[in-house]
């Protein structure tokens, strides 16, 4: 096991720094092999800020690649990094941006990979919780279900599991819809029926409680306008009056 930055990057000289991606905490690169006379390779080293948090990650990456959800393949860990495959594709926001932006600036309409992205996601989730439940003997959730933590490639992977917890799925249902809301610009019709669908479909499919989920939904929109110091916004579009009223979260 390779102990340090240093001696990681010693060991992997033939390596080099591709670039380094915008991250929200932690520092992450994408290596890329340079060894003449081969194809290049891509892997990822990701070193953590917070260090506590990566025996848990590391230990729900293995866990769950070990049962054929979709994660990254872990390659080998240090004392305060990782390094795991590299999974090209685009990220769940760039391409939910790309989709509002195809159907029109007041569109509201979803369009069929919109829909093929909620089942997908869908899909993710319903083998992470399971497998979870079998691996710990309860119910545990992503816990930070931001869409820069999933990546789209011929299905959805998840990535980004520091902060799996205990939970209830409702929550990390609930934060989904919370974010597909506010993305700026937020509250759009297309976000309002993207969001209400998500709603729809993953409450089914996953059997939740609807009403449970709607109170995550406005706990994490209030937690969020704390956060950017947007309550006016909020109150301006009425939003807990459309999670009340709206056929969308009927
Ligand atoms: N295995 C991977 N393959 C491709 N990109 C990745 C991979 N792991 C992380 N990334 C990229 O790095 C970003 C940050 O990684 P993440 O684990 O979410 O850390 P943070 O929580 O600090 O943002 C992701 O949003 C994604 O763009
Ligand atoms: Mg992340």
């Amino acid at each position: 096991m390779l102990e340090n930055t240093q001696i990681f990057l010693k060991n992997l000289s033939c390596f080099s720094v591709e670039k380094k991606i915008e991250t929200r905490k932690n520092d992450v690169f994408l290596l890329k092999t340079s060894k003449t006379g081969e194809k290049e390779k891509f892997i990822v080293y990701k070193k953590y800020s917070q260090l506590d948090k990566m025996p848990r990650e590391i230990e729900m990456l293995y866990l769950l690649k070990g049962k054929g959800v979709a994660v990254p393949q872990i390659y080998d860990t240090g004392k305060n990094f990782i390094l795991m495959e590299y999974l090209e594709g685009p990220l769940f926001i760039d391409f939910f941006c790309w989709q509002e932006n195809t159907c029109g600036p007041v569109g509201s309409s979803l369009k069929g990979p919109a829909y093929q992205a909620i089942y997908s996601l869908c899909s993710w989730f319903s083998a992470f919780y399971a497998v979870s439940r079998e691996v710990a003997g309860r119910q545990l959730i992503m816990g930070d279900v931001n869409f820069r933590n999933f990546i789209i490639r011929e299905k959805i992977y998840g990535i980004n599991l520091e902060e799996c917890r205990d939970g209830k799925i409702e929550e990390d249902i609930g934060s989904l819809c919370a974010f597909a809301l506010t993305y700026l610009p937020s509250y759009t019709s297309w976000k309002i029926s993207m969001a209400g669908e998500m709603f729809r479909i993953l409450s089914s499919e996953l059997d939740l409680d609807k009403e449970l989920l709607k109170q995550e939904i406005q706990k994490e929109l209030l937690a969020i306008s704390v956060r950017r110091k947007t309550i006016h916004e909020m109150m301006k579009f009425q939003v807990f009056d459309l999670l009340e009223k709206s056929i969308y979260f009927a």
